[in-house]
């Protein structure tokens, strides 16, 4: 005997009731529809049981507070904000749910007239989160479930003509509860649209169409099922192409179903590259509907799955419903804002994570071409947490809501071309009711493959979906030395948390090497976090903020989106490491270009190649490759026409490429950039000058102090703190601190696994340098000072020995060299170190900053395929990303020259090698501590990083650590530069100067 009774929101084995089968969403429907969006009457309460008495009633809402339909109440001040990525925020005990569960319920009174009356009513939720119950004028007229799933029902003999009363309760928790534990805000609420249909006695119910090829994948086979709600009804029916009938024919049906079967020669094939859509039509004499269709096959041949007989790769992303006012609700606009962005980051896929979109949503993915897994909203992670993963995964009375979850989202979805595997859910272990899911999903749909990243074994899917997997593993899998022989797609990979992800390339290189790969998902699209605003404060909230708790933080900040829709540097990077071409030099060859192309349809004549031969900073030649021939998947090699040109002294050249569209798309005007290379071109002449020489040096010692001085310089030394504290001219200082060795970065996301080791073990930023010895050396024309530090963290045994080599030239220059020598007097040492260089602070007048180096946004060693070399103008503020989770941000990598300066004065500083820079308004300690933007305290000058290296960011928050190669070791290393005073303006010429010492 059960102890507790399973109240009718707990009841795992109602999928519904009085909901009507779940049918296709028409792209046209005729038929008159009244939307209840807007403005509802609204009671919150803490329990369902706690409902006012009537309050299904028609009138029994005065008193009750107002609420806008679609929203979610957590953003409207009911119940509390809470993110949890895996737990349940109640114990595991399914199906009952917490008796204390907020409540909501909505009223709203419809007019109906006495035409609309002749006709049937079918009311119809696009999504409520969680379970529901409905009323007309008072009386009960069915329950719905599943949060991102619509449901309909009649309600024909419920109303009348005159004012009607909808009554619908809304429940926070239900037993779908248990099978909606995906990684995101718990929201409630009527969140998508609400409508009522007023549906023909002998309405068009549902059509589904396929469009599918023959053998030479030129021909098309179009079916169509059309149900009726009435037998005996004539129709007309059509499919036509760009509003030109193709084919077309009328019928009476004689049951309420209706088959229609036709061959369609040199059909017009969809393509994410290709989206060629038709359009199919049915008439009756009171009713028109339309459906769209694509001609396209999916295939698994020759262990990989293809499109249109072609072997695709698919370069997706993964995507959640994400507003950040809103929560999860979100308009029409935005998703296709979503959809054309996605377009113009080269992105070709999409995965619903982990739940159907809206309706809409899939109409935009068949429109402007991109590949989408759908995946039913099906997700019970929090059972992994009490290791009974397949508790109700394999409990047979839990398989109606397993398999109703992907049936009702097949039937929904399934005449989008665009969708190309059904996903029966995310991170919810193996068992009996994915055997079940996956067999109803077939029976209704074989067109398409089956996928669930859960099923470990791959022994119900047609793909081998994995997440986050390793390179190593990953090899595995590519060589076919693991889990049979199926093709393999990254679910989930490239985790986007802060700043990052770094290392995509070498996923993208394996991706398209080896054959089982098909590439993968990005994990994911948005930052979720949400919009606050208080007083003069403006910025985004993620878990623990609301004081939630427990929460997973800012594990929700892991998009390449920001929340205001700004694409972050990681996006930048992504478009450029999926770009479907590829622009390498032949070598040996200065003018010789391999091209290949990428695309799995697209002839590259589709593109424009442009070309630029740059001095640094100034074009000396540029031209256009039109009509650019490569076959999909082939390569080539072309010449450009560049002609013999004069050199000038000490300038670096670069061959600048961009590929650029075109003609005209739905998503981006001809023109629009696809991707950019640079090939640094390995010429260049050396010219040297003399310095100038200017009055003798002056010397003064004294009081732990050393000053080098004359009239177009003062360099002023610490003998006790062993360093340069002061360098300018005429009494303006233009750094207020030299260079200070360092090993730390303000954490980011990625390192949040060595942070502990790096920060509370190995005390990385707790340095201190201990002088040595001190040395002056006058000359004629120059002093050289000699400083010799010895560099470590508290309690540790390992450190550098550092000699610093100051040379004061009377011309006003001060060249560093900076020796280290790693040593270890002990056992411990990190397995590796965020950075090795020096920080100097700057004048904080000098906010204008340029530089020649790597640009234009940030770059890291493993994220910097959006940055060419070029010399850039900004401002101190303007380097920094401002990630919602404050982290080490605005680095550039291989700058060979930066001035500082307030528009009139400024400081240049020229590498001898090309180093890492970072110029910011505050320190890194500042900016570890502040947890969002808007508490990070500005620091008293522009602190200037230099980094010899630093290491890359992986994508270690969720997946791969930085590759080897890009992990900064205990290790000795060498940088020097020059400083010098140059007036704004005269930096690049003076900065080209190269001299004899
Ligand atoms: C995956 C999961 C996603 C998300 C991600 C981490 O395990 O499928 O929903 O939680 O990890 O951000
Ligand atoms: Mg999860």
């Amino acid at each position: 005997m059960a102890r507790k009774k399973v109240k009718r929101w707990e009841d795992h084995r109602i999928t519904g009731i009085g909901r009507r089968e779940a049918r296709t969403a028409f792209y046209k429907d005729s038929q008159k529809k009244i939307s209840l969006n807007g403005e509802w009457d609204f009671k919150y309460v803490d329990a369902p049981e706690l409902s006012p008495e009537g309050f299904e009633q028609s009138g029994a809402c005065e008193g009750w507070d107002k609420i806008d339909v679609p929203s979610v109440w957590q953003l409207r001040g009911y119940d509390k904000m809470h993110y949890t990525d895996v737990l349940y925020p109640f114990p595991v005990n399914p199906p009952h749910v917490p008796d204390e569960n907020p409540t909501g319920i909505y009223k709203k009174t419809v007019v109906l007239d006495e035409q609309w009356m002749e006709k049937d009513t079918v009311l119809k939720f696009h999504g409520v989160d969680s379970a529901f119950d409905v009323w007309v004028n008072g009386k009960h007229v069915g329950f719905g479930k599943v949060s991102r799933l619509p449901s309909e029902f009649d309600i024909t003999g419920f109303v009348k003509t005159g004012e009607n009363d909808i009554t619908v309760r809304v429940y926070k928790w239900s037993d779908g509860t248990y099978l909606e534990d995906q990684d995101m805000w718990w929201l409630s609420g009527i969140y998508r649209d609400v409508e009522l249909i007023n549906e023909e006695k002998n309405a068009v119910l549902d059509l589904r169409v396929n469009g599918t090829l023959d053998d030479s994948y030129k021909n098309g086979f179009f079916t169509a099922g059309i149900t009726m709600k009435q037998a005996g009804t004539n129709l007309g029916w059509k499919l036509s192409y760009k509003g030109k009938t193709v084919l077309e024919g009328e019928l009476v049906s004689e049951g309420k179903d209706i088959c229609i079967e036709a061959e369609i020669p040199e059909v017009h094939t969809w393509t994410a590259e290709t989206p060629e859509l038709y359009e199919f039509t049915v008439m009756t004499e009171n009713q028109e509907v339309t459906v769209r269709c694509g001609f396209r096959k999916i295939e698994i041949k020759d262990k990989n799955f293809r499109v249109n007989n072609q072997v695709i790769l698919l370069n997706g992303v993964n995507h959640h419903d994400y507003n950040p006012r809103e929560g999860r609700r979100v308009t029409r606009e935005q998703m296709e804002s979503d959809i054309r962005l996605m377009k113009q980051y080269n992105i070709n896929a999409v995965r619903c994570s982990h739940y159907p979109a809206n309706e809409y949503f899939y109409d935009l993915c068949d429109e402007y071409g991109l590949y989408v897994i759908n995946e039913a909203d099906l997700e019970c992670h929090g059972f992994e947490w009490v290791e009974n993963y397949t508790w109700i995964t394999d409990d047979e009375t839990w398989k109606d809501a397993y398999v109703d979850r992907s049936v009702r989202m097949v039937k929904r979805d399934r005449n989008h071309p665009s969708i190309i595997m059904w996903s029966m859910g995310n991170e919810s272990a193996f068992g009996c009711n994915f055997r079940s899911a996956a067999e109803a999903i077939r029976e209704l749909d074989d067109t398409r493959l089956v996928h669930y990243e859960g099923d470990f074994e791959a022994e119900v899917t047609d793909v081998y979906s994995t997440m986050y997997t390793r390179l190593k593993g990953l090899k595995e899998i590519a060589e076919y030395q693991i889990k049979g022989d199926k093709p393999h797609v990254m679910c989930e990979y490239g985790h986007a948390m802060g700043n990052g992800p770094g290392g995509l390339k070498a996923y993208q290189d394996m991706y398209r090497k080896y054959k089982r790969l098909q590439g993968g998902f990005l994990w994911e699209w948005y930052d979720h976090g949400i919009y606050t605003e208080e007083k003069d404060k403006k910025y985004y909230k993620y878990g623990g903020n609301y004081g939630d708790f427990p929460t997973n933080g800012n594990f929700c900040i892991d998009g390449i989106l920001m929340p205001d829709r700004t694409p972050s540097p990681g996006m930048e990077e992504y478009k450029q490491i999926i770009a479907p071409v590829e622009i390498t030099a032949v070598e040996g060859s200065m003018n010789k270009l391999q091209i290949r192309n990428y695309y799995d349809f697209l002839n590259l004549d589709t593109t424009t190649l442009y070309w630029e031969v740059k001095a640094e900073d100034q074009t000396i030649q540029d031209g256009t490759v039109e009509g650019l021939s490569v076959a999909p998947h082939e390569g080539k090699i072309i010449a450009l026409p560049i002609t013999a040109f004069e050199l000038q002294e000490n300038t670096d050249y670069y061959l600048n490429l961009t590929v650029c569209q075109k003609e005209e798309r739905n998503y981006a005007p001809a023109g629009y950039e696809i991707k950019k290379v640079q090939i640094p071109m390995q010429i260049r002449k050396d010219g040297f000058s003399v310095r100038e020489t200017a009055d003798k040096l002056q010397v003064t010692e004294g009081q732990g102090g050393l000053t080098v001085e004359n009239s177009r310089v003062t360099a002023k030394f610490s003998t006790v703190f062993g360093k340069l504290i002061s360098f300018g001219k005429d009494g303006k200082e233009y750094l207020t601190e030299g260079p200070r060795m360092n090993v730390y970065r303000a954490t980011i996301d990625n390192d949040m696994y060595k942070k502990e080791d790096w920060m509370n073990k190995y005390f990385i930023q707790k340095p201190v340098e201990e002088t040595e010895y001190v040395s002056c050396l006058k000359e004629d024309d120059k002093v050289i000072v000699r400083i010799g530090t010895f560099f470590s963290c508290y309690n540790q045994s390992w450190g550098f020995e550092c000699d610093y080599t100051y040379t004061v030239y009377s011309c006003g220059q001060m060249k560093v060299e900076i020796q280290g020598k790693a040593v270890q007097r002990g056992k411990l040492e990190p397995a590796f170190l965020p950075r090795i260089g020096v920080i100097m602070k700057g004048n904080k007048n000098f906010q204008k900053t340029m530089w020649y180096g790597m640009g234009p946004g940030e770059s890291y060693v493993d994220s910097k395929a959006a940055s060419i070399m070029g010399i850039y103008e900004n401002t101190v503020d303007g380097m920094m990303t401002d990630y919602v989770f404050p982290q080490e941000n605005g680095h550039h990598e291989q700058v060979k020259w930066f001035r500082i300066g307030d528009g009139k004065d400024g400081l240049l500083c020229k590498m001898e090698e090309k180093l890492g820079l970072n110029l910011a308004n505050y320190t890194d300690e500042s900016l570890e501590k502040a947890q969002h933007p808007f508490e990070i305290e500005k620091a008293d000058d522009v602190i200037i990083h230099l980094d010899y290296r630093q290491s890359g960011l992986g994508s270690n928050s969720c997946g791969e650590e930085q590759l080897e190669e890009n992990k900064v070791k205990l290790q000795d290393f060498a940088m020097a530069f020059t400083v010098q005073a140059a007036e704004c303006g005269t930096e690049i010429r003076k900065a080209r100067k190269q001299y004899i010492d």
